[in-house]
C-alpha cells in the first residue's frame, strides 16, 4: 500500500510529462528495420517501451543509449536482417510491442514465440492473427486459443490484403502495415474509425511511400527504410493527469510544456473545451507540440461517443474523474474497447471512484456519471493498471481529510516512471 498526495494546495506551477508511448515505441520498431543508424530523442523509458528495446535487441539489433543525451542510438538491420532469437520475446505487459510485433515477425524468416505477463496474457489476439493469417501468415496462440504467448512460424511469402478493420484499433493497424511492408502486392487497410496515426505517420518519415486518404491506408510491399532522427514530444496521455488536476484544483494553473499535438490524439482538448474547462494551447514552432495552460475551473457534464472515443481512449479513466466534478450527468459510450485495456477500465474505474465516494454506474460501453461528488478517504486499488493508478492519485489530491491508500502503485513505472516525483515536486510540502 502507498499513502497518496491528498488535499492538494492551491499552485501554480510549469512541468514536462515524458515522452509519448507510441511514438517510442514505433521508433525503435521502424529504426530497427531501417536501413543505417537512427537515433530517438526524448524517448519514453517506461517499462512498457524497454520491453520493444530489448525484444528488439533478441532480434539481433544493436540498441545503445548515449549517457549524456539519453538519446537511443539504432543500428538498423533493415527488413530482411533480423536474427532469430533462442530465448522467448517477452513484451512484458505490453499490448503494442507484442501486436506491433506479431505483424512484423509474420514476415520473417525464422520462428519467434512472443510471451507476456498475467495481464497481456488475457488480452484479444484474434484481432492481430486474423488479418496476419489471411495475409498467409502462420501464428497461433497459446495451446490453439487466441490469447498470447504467440508463436509465429515462417512462412514462403506474405500477400496483400484488402481488410476492414472491425475494431479502432491503432495497434491493428499497425501490425497489418508492419506486415504489409514485406507481403507481395499492395495493402489496403480501412478503419472503422480513425485511430492514432503514427505508424503512418513514421513510416512516411523513414522513406516509405504510403496513401492515406480518410479512413483508407495504403501501402506497397518490398520497400527500404532509411535511418532517421525522431524527436518524440511529450505524452498527452501523461499530460492528460495534469490537465485534468488543474482544472478540477482550487486556484490552480498549470502549464505543461511540449506535449505532443497530433489530431488522433487530442480528443481530450475537445471534451476539456466541451466541459467549459479554461484551457489555453500555445503550438511550438516544431509543428507537433504545444505548451498547454489549464487553470481551475466550474466543469459542465458532457456526452462523449462514436468517433471521438479511439482519440482519447487512453484518457477515458482521467476524464471520469473529471466528470465525477462536474455539473450534471456525463454520458460515455462506445467505449467497449476499455474492457480489454490493461485490466478492464469500464470496472475498474467505476468500483474505485465509487469507493471514493464518486456516483459512477459502469454500462456495457462505458460509463455514467452525476457530477458534483465529494470525495472522500478510501483504500483503492489500480489493479495493476498504470492509467487507473495515476487517476486515482489526482482523485485523492481533491480529497480533503483523511488517507488514501493505493494498492500496486509502482504500476505507474509502465508509462511515467516520473510520475510520483512530478506529483510531489508540484504539490507536496
Ligand atoms: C496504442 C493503441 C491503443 C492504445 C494503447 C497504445 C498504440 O490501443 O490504447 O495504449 O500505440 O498503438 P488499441 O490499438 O488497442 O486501441
Amino acid at each position: 500500500m502507498t499513502e497518496l498526495l491528498t488535499n492538494a494546495p492551491s499552485v501554480q506551477h510549469s512541468l514536462s510529462v515524458p515522452g509519448d508511448k507510441s511514438i517510442s515505441h514505433r521508433a525503435v520498431i521502424l529504426g530497427s528495420i531501417a536501413e543505417g543508424q537512427s537515433r530517438v530523442k526524448g524517448f519514453l523509458f517506461g517499462e512498457d517501451c524497454i520491453a520493444t528495446i530489448n525484444v528488439m535487441r533478441q532480434l539481433g539489433v544493436p540498441i545503445t543509449i548515449d549517457s549524456e543525451t539519453n538519446e537511443v542510438i539504432i543500428e538498423g538491420r533493415g527488413l530482411t536482417g533480423l536474427q532469430a532469437s533462442t530465448q522467448l520475446l517477452d513484451c512484458g505487459n505490453s499490448g503494442t510491442t507484442m501486436r506491433l510485433l506479431s505483424g512484423l515477425l509474420a514476415g520473417q524468416a525464422f520462428k519467434s514465440q512472443l510471451i507476456g505477463d498475467a495481464s497481456l496474457n488475457k488480452r484479444p489476439m484474434a484481432r492481430v492473427m486474423n488479418p496476419l493469417i489471411s495475409m498467409g501468415a502462420n501464428i497461433e496462440g497459446y495451446q490453439g486459443s487466441e490469447l498470447p504467448p504467440l508463436t509465429i512460424q515462417p512462412v514462403e511469402a506474405l500477400t496483400a490484403i484488402r481488410y476492414e478493420m472491425p475494431v479502432a484499433s491503432a495497434q491493428v493497424k499497425s501490425a497489418i502495415l508492419l506486415a504489409a511492408l514485406q507481403a507481395d502486392g499492395e495493402t489496403e487497410v480501412i478503419e472503422q474509425a480513425v485511430s492514432r496515426n503514427h505508424t503512418e505517420e513514421m513510416l512516411q518519415l523513414f522513406g516509405v511511400d504510403l496513401k492515406v486518404e480518410g479512413k483508407h491506408i495504403k501501402l506497397n510491399g518490398g520497400q527500404t527504410l532509411k535511418g532517421q532522427t525522431i524527436e518524440v514530444p511529450g505524452d498527452i496521455s501523461s499530460a492528460a493527469y495534469f490537465l485534468a488536476a488543474g482544472l478540477l484544483l482550487a486556484d490552480t494553473e498549470l502549464k505543461i510544456e511540449n506535449v505532443g499535438l497530433n489530431e488522433t490524439r487530442s480528443g481530450i482538448l475537445e471534451v476539456i473545451q466541451a466541459m467549459g474547462g479554461q484551457l489555453e494551447v500555445q503550438p511550438r514552432a516544431n509543428g507537433i507540440s504545444a505548451d498547454i495552460t489549464v487553470r481551475s475551473s466550474r466543469l459542465k457534464a458532457t456526452v462523449i461517443e462514436g468517433e471521438l472515443i479511439p482519440r482519447l481512449i487512453d484518457e477515458l479513466p482521467i476524464i471520469a474523474l473529471m466528470a465525477t466534478q462536474a455539473e450534471g450527468v456525463t454520458l460515455i459510450k462506445d467505449a467497449a474497447e476499455l474492457k480489454v485495456k490493461e485490466t478492464d477500465r469500464v470496472v475498474a474505474v467505476a468500483d474505485q471512484l465509487n469507493a471514493l465516494g464518486a456516483e459512477v454506474t459502469a454500462t456495457a460501453d462505458g460509463w455514467e456519471i452525476k457530477g458534483g461528488s465529494q470525495l472522500r478517504e478510501a483504500a483503492v486499488k489500480s489493479y495493476g493498471d498504470h492509467r487507473i493508478g495515476m487517476m486515482l492519485q489526482i482523485a485523492a489530491l481533491l480529497v480533503k481529510a483523511g488517507r488514501v491508500d493505493l494498492e500496486d502503485a509502482t504500476c505507474v513505472n509502465i508509462s511515467y516512471p516520473e510520475f510520483f516525483e512530478t506529483v510531489q515536486a508540484i504539490w507536496g510540502a
